[in-house]
């Protein structure tokens, strides 16, 4: 019986709601070091550990861990970076795997120095360490992951989340963050080593979708009356999550760069790799389970039914949450008029000679694009139309800096989803000199060539 279970899973999602409970879970806080209660400072170790998909069938995974705490072990995902506004931040990095890594912070803003990237630093080496330092600018919910070959990286588990506290909190039963991710596994509980050229064409997708590191679906017991705060977080190399919760609707009060001036109601909230949406969800009525449904990126998959992410089981009634807050934040609009400058940016796939397929920006793959390179200067303020003549959509992030996407979408962005066979603008400023990275979050495709630099002079 276990065996047919187990292959159902494999097959698809059938079997998903009939597998054993996996209870949620959320992986620990980096320990801060440090007394100054106005510095964060933490010990982060990149190296090899056990993780458990498969009932009974352990994996092996490369993964974070605190530093600071005695035989830690490492977690999918890693310990979860927290600290506020104005803090100073101290990450002692340390890489006890076989191969050279980073650390890259996705979203917050950084100096060019810490920005974990192939241009910023030279890689750690194993046995080797390095120190991330910067202050928080940003409040919001954010993540952390390596910067080298991430399409392995990333998907053997090492990724973690960050949580900056700041602005307007809002009265919540429960605060978490889910990170959704999907795993290419083997039945005995085994990653590949690898990637077929179909998983580099349209970015591995995984026959596992996992909650927090857990086997979705995962369980969660919310009370009946609940209101609680979801940062989301889409990890997966390829996959699109395309979310519902039957019965009730998402408040969408925050995305890659904090909260939003003005939030919204949804009732589907897609999340393409490397972004991030901070909900809020009521629990009143019936309310079903959280699901991702299919969306059509181009990737060439028959239209799959609603798979299961979580679990929602009703618990007891909650007390009653204060009222919303009426004001969220305060965000001045960069300034944008016609006579601000344009700058085109072509995503594009290409078969070579050899028969290897690059994917390219502005005309070659990284970094043979470097003669393509953006330069500008600190503090200009441009329009960048990122144009995607491929047949597949694109999940554009940019380093150093937010944007926001025109004409008229509010708050700070830093990935982007431009759908295929279509453009997208946006207006961006750098306040920050470095050489930052423009790329896309399907991590197949960055590491095959649609990646460029963006020069930002002092
Ligand atoms: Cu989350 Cu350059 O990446
Ligand atoms: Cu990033
Ligand atoms: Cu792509």
């Amino acid at each position: 019986m276990k065996r047919i279970l187990l292959a159902a899973t494999l097959a698809g999602c059938a079997a998903e709601s009939s597998a054993a409970p996996v209870p949620y879970g959320e992986s620990a806080v980096l320990t801060d070091t440090n007394d100054d209660p106005n510095i964060v400072e933490v010990y982060l170790v990149a190296g090899h550990s056990i993780a458990e998909y498969l009932p009974g069938k352990p994996t092996g995974v490369w993964a974070y861990r605190d530093g600071a705490v005695p035989g830690a072990v490492g977690t999918v995902p890693g310990p979860t970076l927290r600290a506020k506004l104005g803090d100073q931040i101290i990450v002692h990095f340390r890489n006890e795997l076989h191969h050279a890594t980073t650390v890259h912070w996705h979203g917050p803003r950084v100096p060019f120095r810490s920005d974990g990237s192939h241009t910023s630093q030279v890689p750690v080496e194993p046995g080797q360490a390095f120190d991330y330092r910067f202050v928080v600018r940003d409040a919001g919910s954010f993540w952390y992951h390596p910067h080298v070959h991430g399409y392995e990286q990333i998907e053997r588990g090492l990724y973690g989340t960050i949580v900056f506290e700041g602005g307007v909190t809002p009265d919540v039963t429960a605060d978490r963050y889910l990170v959704l991710d999907d795993v290419k596994i083997a039945d005995d509980g085994s990653l590949p080593d690898g990637t077929s050229d179909h998983d580099l064409k349209f970015g591995r997708q995984g026959n596992l979708l996992v909650v927090n590191g857990r086997r979705a679906p995962v369980d969660l017991q919310v009370g009946v009356g609940a209101r609680e705060r979801w940062r989301i977080v889409n990890a997966a190399n390829g996959r699109y999550f395309n979310l519902r919760i039957p019965g009730t609707r998402f408040f969408v009060i925050g995305t890659d760069g904090g909260l939003l001036p003005t939030p919204y109601w949804t009732e589907t909230l897609l999340i393409v790799p490397g972004e991030r949406y901070d909900v809020l969800v009521t629990f009143d009525g019936l309310f079903g389970p959280l699901q991702t449904i299919h969306y059509e990126r181009g990737q060439q998959e028959a239209p799959s039914d609603p798979r299961q992410l979580i679990r929602l089981r009703r618990g007891p009634p909650v007390m009653a949450r204060e009222p919303l807050p009426t004001r969220w934040r305060d965000l001045p609009r960069m300034e944008v008029t016609s006579a601000t400058p344009v700058r085109r940016v072509a995503l594009g796939e290409t078969r070579l000679p050899g028969g290897s397929l690059v994917f390219t920006i502005n005309g070659a793959a990284w970094p043979d694009n470097f003669d393509q390179a953006i330069d500008l200067g600190r503090g200009d303020v441009e329009i960048w139309e990122i144009a995607n003549d491929t047949a597949m959509d694109h999940p554009v992030h940019l380093h150093g800096t937010f944007f926001e996407v025109l004409p008229d979408q509010a708050g700070w962005k830093d990935t982007i989803n431009v759908r295929r066979r279509s453009a997208t603008r946006f207006a961006v400023q750098f306040d920050e000199p470095g050489t930052w990275m423009l790329h896309c979050h399907i991590l197949e495709h960055a590491d095959d060539g649609m990646m460029l630099n963006v020069f930002v002079r002092q």
